[in-house]
């Protein structure tokens, strides 16, 4: 718990015991599930968090709270890492009214049977004002950033955009800042949430930053990671970025599913000569033993990818395939990819890569597709020569 501003109290916390956020996501530095007190003439609860922490969330609203009743609890993202606490509230405080998105309502009654909630709803459409005195918030939907139902709010008294998954990131806020001017590293993190979890909604992202460019925003309240309040034209333009799904930096990533060492070995000799051609910033990264949303989160930062895999029952090497799964999932476009295959008897790698590939939009395959027969020889050289070029 922790005053933000005079009337605004930080209730949410830090969840370090957590395995995988999302089922699926390492978090090896936590995750924060941030919550918020206004405390005005009414009293508005800004989210609540995930059952994990459920206790202590509810004793630092109590704490904040002293002897006073909320009167609203605004829900802007039902995502049970937010929500999962608002059957508590409801029973706690008999009086206390949902403030949330219309499309929000059906999905309330879906996760929680407590009676009537549907009855106890505020619904607000865009633009809609909810009056708590001092502070006015002023909703605004962003539908899909990160669920259908999202709505974010603006108090224009203190000019905070209370942002949803908007501006989040993994880790935990004593471990990365509580805010991310203490967090030198807060792209790296938060890159990954973005690219990961919202990556595949580029085109609600872009929409609600241009709603955001009419607010005269000071300070920006996401419900993972640091408050931002300095600098935010910086952070607000990786985030154009990567809803653009533009490259961030130059660099080659090359992408390498080897299974005894064979491809990894060509991969080596790729990065030796594109150096040795002047290329910066290349990349070796190792399919089978790093985190893959790390990989899906890099393989947009990069303009160039070099896919380099074993053949395997037929097809490309599980990891590869997981790899190449998820950038078509997440929309990866507009890049420039190059392939190696390796194959001891019938190389089925890179046609499998390819055809996964032909699925994504917008993506310049260059020649020559390099075919490695179980261990890289000299007679080999050529063709990655011949690649490194088409790369350049
Ligand atoms: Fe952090 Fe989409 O919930």
């Amino acid at each position: 718990m922790r005053k933000i501003t005079d009337d605004v109290i930080y209730i949410g916390l830090d969840d370090f015991d957590i395995d995988l956020f999302e089922s699926q996501y390492k978090v090896p530095q936590g995750v924060s599930y941030n919550s918020y007190l206004i405390l005005d003439e009414k009293i508005a609860i800004m989210d609540t968090a995930d059952a994990r922490k459920g206790e202590e969330w509810e004793a630092n609203l109590k704490k904040a709270l002293g002897e006073r009743k909320p009167d609203y609890l605004v829900v802007h993202h039902l995502e049970p890492d937010h929500s999962s606490m608002i059957a508590e509230v409801l029973e706690t405080y008999p009086d206390i009214q949902v403030v949330t998105g219309v499309r929000s309502v059906k999905m309330l009654q879906q996760f929680f049977d407590t009676p009537d909630i549907a009855g106890r709803c505020i619904t607000m459409k865009e633009g809609d004002v909810l009056d708590l005195g001092k502070h006015k918030l002023h909703f605004y939907a962003a539908p899909m950033v990160h669920w259908p139902e999202v709505m974010v709010s603006f108090d224009e008294y203190e000019g905070a955009l209370y942002s949803a998954d908007g501006f989040g990131k993994f880790g935990a806020l004593s471990e990365c800042g509580f805010y991310s001017s203490e967090d030198p590293d807060w792209s790296e993190e938060a890159r990954r949430y973005y690219i990961n979890i919202v990556g595949k909604y580029g085109g609600p992202v872009q929409n609600l930053l241009k709603k955001a460019t009419t607010l005269p925003i000071k300070s920006i309240r996401p419900l993972h990671g640091p408050i931002i309040n300095e600098d935010l034209g910086k952070y607000i333009k990786l985030y154009d970025i990567w809803s653009s799904y533009v490259p961030e930096s130059k660099g080659i990533m090359i992408a390498v599913a080897s299974i005894y060492g064979g491809t990894m070995r060509a991969a080596e000799k790729l990065k030796e000569i594109l150096e040795s051609k002047g290329a910066e910033n290349v990349f070796i990264r190792d399919l089978c033993r790093t985190e893959i949303s790390r990989n899906v989160s890099d393989a947009f930062r990069y303009e160039k990818l070099v896919l380099a895999a074993s053949s395997y029952d037929n097809g490309v090497f599980t990891p590869m395939h997981n790899f190449l799964h998820l950038l078509q999932i997440k929309c990866y476009t507009g890049r420039t990819v190059g392939i190696i295959e390796n194959g001891s008897w019938a190389p089925s790698a890179a046609r499998v890569m390819n055809e996964i590939l032909c699925q994504m939009s917008n993506l310049t395959i260059v020649e020559p597709v390099v075919t490695i027969r179980s261990r890289m020889k000299s007679t080999d050289y050529p063709a990655l020569e011949q690649l490194a070029d088409a790369l350049l």
